[in-house]
């Protein structure tokens, strides 16, 4: 029997990749499986008493928290503080950035967090992740952060991952070397790497979209999902959970597009650059596949603000290109 390779050990072995390697990303890539494993037991326990439904609070985007966002918030916040390799953290959940330690003056690292994606689906036990980012700090360290240390083009990401709540649950993640995934043994409550080098298949027939904004979405998706209707017979299907890492994460096993598109009313689209689309960009590329907005590539997009939005189209490399050719037609 082939030896199993824990998250930690996967972690320390390959350390040496990272460019100006130093024990600090180790420790916080460590620290994130360990929040992940926090929140994992909390969801699993979201059906007893207590633990779902609304907090009675907003976020920044007006969205109701459910008591799992608050949570799942708290205890990254809380770990990720501790570890003082963090000088600063975005998260979904908080209106502004959060300085870590000694005022964002030491720790080399900057995260961007969602700490629970697609909490509305909490209620009715359907899988749930986590997305993070990591960043290397711009300005010296000893300085106040700055906006310049957040808002970064996600092509400076040296860390990007997700963590998915699911039937099993799983954390995925690329620092630029590949993507790979462990598997959360819930006996022993270890991840195991369970899907090395992680790529999409070389063909995709999955479509995922909201299909009640396609009427309001920009034409050039309208006409790319006409065409996977109509190739119905070469085994298009559409298939939509409804929590974003889910959706990427079967389309990355099964191969397939998301689509969160730019409509008339919202033409930068629901989801958040920083923090949703720039993280599975950089991993989607890692893996083979393409990540663009109605302009072309996600990850060289600089920020303006901490929860800017951004149409996000994400997958298979021909697909992408498939709906590339549609916006030439749609001028
Ligand atoms: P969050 O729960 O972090 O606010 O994210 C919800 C997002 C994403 O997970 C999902 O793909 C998308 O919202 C679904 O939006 P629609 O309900 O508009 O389809
Ligand atoms: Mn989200
Ligand atoms: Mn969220």
């Amino acid at each position: 029997m082939s030896k199993t390779i824990t998250l930690q050990e996967f972690i320390m072995d390959t350390q040496a990749e990272f460019p100006f390697v130093s024990g600090q990303l180790t420790r916080l890539l460590t620290d994130i499986g360990v929040a992940a494993k926090i929140v994992n037991h909390q969801v699993n326990r979201a059906g007893l008493a207590g633990i779902l439904g609304e907090a009675g609070s907003q976020n920044s985007h007006d969205e109701a928290q459910q008591k799992l966002d608050v949570f799942a918030d708290r205890t990254f916040m809380r770990i990720l503080t501790a570890g003082k390799s963090v000088a600063g953290i975005g998260s979904e959940e908080q209106d502004q950035y959060v300085f870590c330690g000694d005022d964002g003056k030491s720790g080399k690292y900057i995260v961007m967090i969602d700490p629970l994606d697609g909490s509305s689906n909490v209620d009715v036990n359907v899988s749930i992740g986590t997305i993070f980012s990591i960043y290397r700090r711009v300005t010296p360290m000893g300085e106040t952060l700055s906006d310049q240390d957040f808002l970064q083009a996600g092509t400076e990401q040296v860390v990007a991952g997700y963590v998915l709540y699911g039937s099993s649950t799983m954390l995925v993640y690329t620092t630029g070397s590949g993507v790979n995934g462990f598997t959360l043994d819930p006996a022993v409550g270890e991840f195991f790497l369970s899907h090395p080098k992680m790529q999409f298949p070389e063909t995709g027939s999955i479509y995922s979209i909201n299909d009640a904004l396609l009427g309001q979405a920009n034409e050039a998706t309208q006409q790319f999902i006409t065409g996977c209707r109509e190739a119905i017979d070469n085994g298009f299907k559409a298939r939509y959970i409804g929590s974003l890492v889910s959706d990427f994460h079967r389309n990355l096993i099964k191969g397939g597009i998301y689509l969160y598109p730019s409509t008339k009313d919202h033409p930068q689209g629901k989801l958040r650059l920083l923090y949703e689309c720039a993280p599975l960009a950089f991993i989607a590329l890692q893996a083979g596949g393409s990540a663009e907005d109605d302009h072309g590539s996600i990850l060289e997009k600089v920020p303006s603000s901490l929860h800017e939005r951004s149409p996000f189209y994400v997958g298979n490399i021909h697909l992408i290109q498939a709906l590339r050719s549609c916006w030439m037609n749609n001028g």
